[in-house]
């Protein structure tokens, strides 16, 4: 029988990315989306990658929609092997300026929306044996300013994952979770903050990535292969990580540091 994967966020960026590496693969794969148009497209794509599979619209900050969707692949392709709950969305702003209702959009889709997905789907999991993969982001381990909402986010992510990590091994089904650090996608088009120029200097630093949403689809499929946990797809994030966990003021210091040159610039109005 044919493996099957669902992945949610899967019109755009990362998620097309990874539904195009596992459907190289002769997956079938089970995409959904709040974007209708995205989702048709990754479709085409997968198509003409020679798999193929079917669109759900389903918004992560939903639990009936993702049941519904968790249904759908249970009467479509019988059982789920893999989830990815990717679905996410950008913010910024120093903590001062960002609103509760800021902090409650975030945590509904980027931390909410992955607990909602791993339970919708967990009793197809369980039947399975599968895999969950949650894309979390090196915001959850480096804690960068002026973003503390999408950090707190990101870190409920990783410690869920921790958490299932553990309790999930008895019914063997293996947990995995991805820290990327900024790589380019459509991601600044959800961003939400305080002001255009914190969008900006965002804006920047997706396009700074060494690699792409596509090579990062490519280490997510072979550390995923080879069983590892936490994936971290940037070299320099994994030489960061290392870092901080040997002397963590060292990176409190320069992220201070960072948090001056961004205010001097927001003042400043330059970019
Ligand atoms: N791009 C980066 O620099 C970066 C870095 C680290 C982590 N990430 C994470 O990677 C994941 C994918 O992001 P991306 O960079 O590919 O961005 P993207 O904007 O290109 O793709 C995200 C997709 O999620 C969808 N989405 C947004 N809100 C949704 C909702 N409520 N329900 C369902 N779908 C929804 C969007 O429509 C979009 O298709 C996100 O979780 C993001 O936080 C991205």
């Amino acid at each position: 029988m044919q493996n099957r994967i669902m992945i949610t966020g899967a019109g755009s960026g990362l998620g097309r990315e990874i539904a195009l590496r596992w459907a190289r693969e002769g997956w079938r794969l089970a995409l959904s989306d709040v974007s209708d148009a995205g989702l048709q497209e990754t479709l085409r794509l997968v198509r003409e990658a020679g798999a193929d599979g079917f669109v759900q619209r389903c918004d992560v900050r939903d639990y009936s929609q993702l049941t519904a969707f968790a249904q759908a692949c249970e009467q479509k392709f019988g059982g789920i092997d893999i989830i990815v709950n990717n679905a996410g969305v950008a913010s910024g702003g120093f903590f001062g300026e960002l609103s509760l209702e800021d902090w409650d959009w975030q945590i509904a889709i980027n931390l909410m929306g992955v607990v909602k997905g791993c339970k919708a789907f967990l009793p197809l999991l369980e039947q399975s044996k599968g895999k969950i993969i949650n894309i979390a982001s090196m915001a959850a381990l480096m804690q960068g300013p002026a973003m503390s909402n999408y950090n707190v986010a990101k870190a409920g992510v990783v410690a869920l994952s921790e958490s299932l990590l553990i309790e999930l091994r008895q019914q063997e089904i293996g947990v995995h979770v991805v820290c990327p650090s900024f790589f380019q996608t459509n991601l600044l088009d959800s961003f939400r903050g305080p002001t255009p120029a914190m969008k900006a200097q965002v804006g920047k630093l997706l396009e700074s990535s060494p690699i792409s949403a596509s090579d990062i689809a490519e280490y997510i499929f072979d550390q995923v292969g080879k069983g590892e946990f936490m994936i971290l797809p940037h070299e320099q994030g994994r030489m960061a990580w290392q870092l901080k966990q040997k002397n963590p003021q060292m990176l409190y210091d320069e992220m201070a540091n960072m948090a001056d040159k961004m205010r001097a610039k927001a003042k400043s109005g330059k970019d």
